[in-house]
């Protein structure tokens, strides 16, 4: 290819719907067509899995299996499934070993391990339980990926008291993160971390990421925005009699775009230097056949369902290719790493992702109004999930708590 269409197809990839569907290769050279083992090999030499510890929640099947499978294929020592179905997911983690086994490193090493820790998003205390059991392997934390999603779904409140979607796609992702955060520093857990060789420490857990999946979806929600007002509404009369399971599943994945930006702008504030380490992405997958989606469309799309349907035909992916935005988050340079060198950024090869960016086809992609333009409704988004999370003694004075007590929060 001429270097002139090269480029043409660069400055357009991400042109609705024609760069997507002629699958044209953005800046970051992949593209709609890219699957997420492709990230990550071609990935490999800017960013090495080697070494890395990775927790993939709804890794049993979807676009949850196919991250982890790259993930474990593309070197990384251990990767945890955190699923629901404890059966469906020794299941899969038993798939992701053998193949692993089988594709061993260049250098012969050993290959990754997989297991499955049981967690329900729905439920606060398995959040929590799940968490326990991690801190109990004595791991360091490199990605973290909140996949396991509700799709639209009928009303109904956990047993926490909140909206589903909400909770599933937003609260119980929250929680995880704050409850893995320490491990996400590179931490030891313990208070001695003052005494700690705090290069060792940065060395070992450079550059941790948490990747939320969104859904493009997120410009079907309520009006507007968020209805912070429903989730605190405890009769819940007014909320089951205006709930719309379209609205609801893109206002949960409105907030998950929020929380993206304003933790990543937290963390990048933050003086701690192991703090601005971590990086927050979030990344719209594209429109895939999965159990999720099936029951979505079947149960609770109506006509704006079939109708998305009808017209998302022509684009929609496989589970692969809809898994390589997720992927991508997990290995691609962002602008934040320190130890990035000036020639890696000049590179041609080298693709940096800013903190916090929405990631579609595997690349840097405009979110909607709200994300772009409405930073009040975001930090309130944001307060929000920080309170109804804030229940556990190990939550209540960590570094997000802190941030929202001094209000460092930017968008
Ligand atoms: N498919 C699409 O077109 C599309 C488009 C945009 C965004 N997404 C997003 O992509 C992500 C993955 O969805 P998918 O399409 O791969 O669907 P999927 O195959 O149905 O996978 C969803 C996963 O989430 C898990 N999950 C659901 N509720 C859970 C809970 N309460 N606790 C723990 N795990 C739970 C499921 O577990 P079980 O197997 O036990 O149910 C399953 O492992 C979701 O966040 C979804 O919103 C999908």
């Amino acid at each position: 290819m001429s270097s002139t269409a090269r480029a043409f197809e660069r400055k357009h990839a991400g042109c609705w719907p024609v760069g997507h569907l002629a699958g044209w290769r953005g800046p970051s050279g992949f593209s709609s067509r890219s699957t997420a083992r492709e990230v990550v090999r071609e990935n490999a030499g800017l960013h090495t899995l080697h070494g890395r510890v990775a927790v993939v929640t709804g890794a049993n099947c979807g676009v949850g299996f196919e991250t982890a499978r790259a993930i474990a294929l593309g070197g990384a020592e251990v990767v945890v499934l955190a699923c629901r179905d404890s059966i469906a997911g020794a299941e899969a983690a038993r798939v992701i070993q053998d193949e692993a086994r089988f594709v061993a490193g260049d250098d012969g090493s050993s290959s990754c391990r997989v297991c499955c820790l049981r967690v329900d998003m729905e439920s606060f205390e398995s959040v929590r339980t799940f968490a326990d059991a991690f801190a109990r392997l004595n791991l360091p934390l490199h990605i973290l990926v909140h996949n396991a999603g509700l799709m639209p779904a009928p009303y109904e409140r956990t047993r926490d008291g909140h909206e589903r979607h909400m909770q599933v796609n937003v609260l119980s992702p929250v929680l995880l993160t704050r409850l893995l955060f320490r491990a996400l520093r590179g931490e030891d857990d313990g208070s001695n971390t003052a005494g700690a060789d705090e290069g060792a420490l940065l060395e070992k857990n450079a550059a941790a990421r948490v990747v939320f999946v969104t859904s493009a979806a997120h410009r079907f929600t309520y009006p507007e925005g968020v209805r912070l007002s429903r989730q605190t509404d405890t009769h819940h009369q007014a909320s089951r009699a205006n709930h719309d399971p379209m609205r609801a599943y893109g206002e949960s994945k409105l907030c998950v775009l929020f929380l993206a930006k304003i933790f990543a702008c937290a963390c990048e504030a933050s003086r701690a230097p192991r703090q601005r380490r971590v990086a927050f992405f979030a990344a719209h997958p594209g429109a895939i056949v999965t159990k999720g989606s099936e029951r979505a469309r079947l149960e609770s799309g109506g006509w704006r369902g079939a109708a998305l349907h009808a017209i998302g035909r022509p684009f929609l992916k496989t589970a692969e290719a809809g898994a390589a935005s997720v992927a991508f988050c997990c290995v691609a340079r962002f602008e934040a790493e320190e130890d990035a060198s000036s020639e890696e950024k000049d590179g041609k090869n080298s693709f940096f992702l800013k903190n916090g960016a929405y990631v579609v086809n595997c690349d840097a992609a405009r979110a909607s109004r709200f994300v772009e333009r409405d930073v009040r409704l975001a930090r309130r988004a944001c307060r929000f999930a920080i309170t109804a999370t804030n229940a556990f003694p190990e939550t209540r004075n960590d570094a997000f708590a802190e941030q929202l007590a001094n209000g460092a929060y930017g968008a």
